[in-house]
């Protein structure tokens, strides 16, 4: 069943979407539900054209006949609609809890604006209670966590746990074919700061930090109603 929340967060970004657009579509339950609310849109006749972030949106967004193409066709774009795993101050957040969070960064920042849509549980005083993923090459994979390990002691994390996230009892890949770690760090204050600090590590890929990116977000609380940020 669908969560009140997020359908409501989810209809209320349809308002943000015009005639004409290019579009970033997010990945996740809550992006989900917006894509198929523009699916709708779609048929009725809206003409947009959409960049899926993950291989998952683009089965979804074919299926209802959202016109696709890629970022280098499309240029730059509009406007990107994504979830999020947290919302912290200043529209801080913790993205890839799917594991498309690399593409997902690139279509944001491949956009004029970022809109999150999330239920209100998302939004947080500080980031980190959800462990933030890191995404990094499969070759040495193990002297990457060693080296993320370190970089975040450094940074005065006391006691990171840092793993290999698996599935099905085999480590996950992403759409990109690399490898997750997901890093609980309890609180993260600074989470701009140690975005760059982990995307200097050798191996590194990116993070989940998404700071300076998002412009606005809608929460949507259980009863249905919104609240905008941003
Ligand atoms: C996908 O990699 C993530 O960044 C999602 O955007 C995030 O996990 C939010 O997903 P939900 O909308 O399912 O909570």
């Amino acid at each position: 069943m669908s969560d009140p929340g997020k359908q409501a967060a989810a209809l209320a970004a349809l308002e943000a979407v015009e005639d004409g657009m290019a579009l970033g579509l997010g990945t996740g339950s809550t992006a989900a539900l917006f894509v198929d609310a523009l699916g709708a849109r779609v048929k009725a006749g809206l003409r947009v054209t959409g960049v899926p972030t993950s291989a998952a949106t683009a089965a979804q967004a074919e299926a209802l006949g959202i016109p696709l193409t890629s970022l280098e066709e499309a240029g730059r774009l509009d406007l990107t609609v994504d979830g999020a795993d947290e919302i912290g101050p200043g529209l801080a957040l913790i993205k890839g809890g799917g594991g498309a969070l690399l593409r997902e960064k690139i279509v944001a920042a491949s956009s004029a604006r970022m809109l999150v849509i999330a239920d209100s549980s998302k939004q947080v005083a500080a980031l980190g209670a959800f462990a933030l993923p890191v995404e990094i090459v499969r070759f040495g994979w193990r002297s990457t966590a060693d080296r993320v390990d370190a970089a975040l002691a450094g940074l005065g994390f006391s006691a990171p746990s840092v793993v290999l996230r698996m599935r099905h009892g085999a480590p996950f890949l992403t759409d990109e074919g690399h490898l997750i770690l997901d890093c609980a760090l309890g609180t993260i204050p600074d989470p701009a700061a140690l975005d760059i600090a982990l995307n200097a590590v050798t191996g590194v890929v990116e993070t989940g930090i998404f700071a300076g990116i998002a412009g606005a977000a809608i929460l949507g609380a259980p009863d249905g109603s919104v609240t905008r940020l941003g």
